[in-house]
């Protein structure tokens, strides 16, 4: 017999646990619960939210577009779905055109998150892709792909039948081989979230003649790009040739200027990637992406985008220089504490995330500790919350994540308490 009420997405229920962030910070409130003394020292340096205030140039301008959305001439209703022309073609020629690399203005879609857009894109890929993530893994590529019905179930690792996990290890850097099987989707984070391992250009580009091979889609994650100080890495897959014909770029406003709260992001969808449809007949996906917009969102606010397009400026793109170097400082003032202690650190060079292993003799397995149980000792013992790499993925285990987004004197106390701590 059929249903005889409503049903609802049963995918939803293959999904382990919650969340990872909502997990830890239910956590840190019942610990913050049971110790009130120890919450007020609290120092988070688990999910990576920026801390520092807004750009002058963004609330300047976000201040002009305000007090233009107050005249009858200046007011702005809807805007274009995919973005308005100010912000795609600045985005264009500052971070692809200028440097060399052929982006269109209207192969950039504006959007309100990286985290939506990587979501929303399943939209218009087929069912019936073989998908591949790096293990550790930003949770949300697979998480979505697990709502989508994409998946089988999660086995006792917390590892989903029908995903390939490319395992990211010390060995091969956090980069992960080309798998010997095709996979149809290949999710890449560079800078990674959450090692904090940096891609070659030689790697990206065995990766895009992996995906030319097998007419694969690249999803690049490129959120944390604006913290890569060596000018040897790629900041863009379009930096690599033959990339237009298979990648899709993610990028993001929350990590360079800020915008964690205030939500801007843009994709880049090359009209030149295709994928076939169910008649066998290669499409490009740019209009299916751009029809999924129009039908979808109605755009970020006018007065959002103004704020993006002035991290553009002189000024913008000097407050987010000093923003990151701010980040990084207290990423350099974090790794070396982690390293004094005789863990092995990885990352919080060229990202704003250190990546520590646990000491060998807690290093994962029966005996040791696992990444939740060091997670419960650091925000026991420092009070310091910090992100499980198990959250991240079964290659995950046993290592610890600390994010470099603070103030500064909470870096330098965070760092002097993990010193402290008996390892
Ligand atoms: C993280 O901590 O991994 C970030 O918050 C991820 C994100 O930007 O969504």
């Amino acid at each position: 017999m059929g249903p005889t009420m409503a049903t609802l997405n049963s995918n939803y229920l293959k999904l382990k646990a919650g969340y990872l962030f909502p997990e830890i910070a239910r956590r840190v409130k019942a610990f913050n619960e049971a110790n009130p003394e120890a919450s007020a020292r609290m120092i988070r340096c688990g999910i990576g939210d920026v801390t520092e205030p807004l750009p002058l140039a963004v609330r300047e301008a976000m201040h002009a577009a305000i007090n233009e959305m107050g005249t009858r001439e200046g007011f702005h209703g809807y805007g274009p779905e995919q973005g308005y022309e100010f912000l795609r073609t600045a985005i264009a020629t500052n971070d692809y055109r200028n440097r060399g690399l052929d982006v269109a203005d209207d192969e950039i879609f504006v959007s309100d998150g990286s985290k939506c857009d990587g979501g929303a894109i399943l939209d218009i890929l087929g069912d019936d892709n073989t998908i591949a993530v790096m293990d550790p893994v930003y949770p949300v590529y697979v998480d979505t792909n697990v709502m989508a019905g994409h998946t089988g179930d999660a086995n006792e690792d917390g590892s989903y039948e029908g995903i390939l996990y490319l395992e990211c290890n010390e060995e091969n850097g956090f980069v992960p081989a080309l798998p010997e099987e095709k996979a149809d989707i290949v999710y890449l984070c560079f800078p990674n979230n959450p090692t904090g391992a940096v891609a070659s250009r030689v790697q990206l580009e065995a990766w895009v003649a992996y995906a030319r091979k097998h007419g694969s889609i690249l999803l690049y994650d490129a959120a944390y790009e604006a913290y890569i100080s060596d000018p040897s890495v790629p900041r863009s897959i379009y930096e690599i040739p033959g990339a237009r014909e298979c990648a899709i770029e993610f990028r993001s406003f929350s990590k360079n200027g800020g915008f964690t709260g205030t939500r801007c992001a843009f994709t880049v969808v090359p009209k030149t990637v295709t994928a076939l449809s169910a008649d066998g007949v290669r499409r490009p996906i740019h209009p299916l992406w751009h029809r999924r917009f129009t039908t979808k969102f109605n755009g970020v606010s006018y007065v959002t985008q103004q704020g993006a397009a002035a991290l553009y400026t002189d000024q913008g793109k000097a407050e987010v220089a000093s923003l990151v170097e701010h980040y990084m400082g207290n990423a350099k003032i974090l790794r070396e504490a982690a390293a004094s202690c005789g863990l092995k650190v990885y990352g919080g060079e060229n990202a704003p995330y250190i990546w520590v292993k646990g000491p060998p003799a807690v290093q994962g397995g029966p005996e040791g500790l696992t990444s939740w149980q060091i997670f419960d000792r650091v925000l026991q013992e420092a009070n310091i919350v910090v992100t499980p790499g198990s959250g991240f993925g079964r290659a995950g285990e046993g290592y610890f994540r600390i994010s470099a987004f603070n103030s500064r004197e909470k870096a330098i106390e965070a760092a002097t308490r993990i010193k402290a701590m008996r390892w």
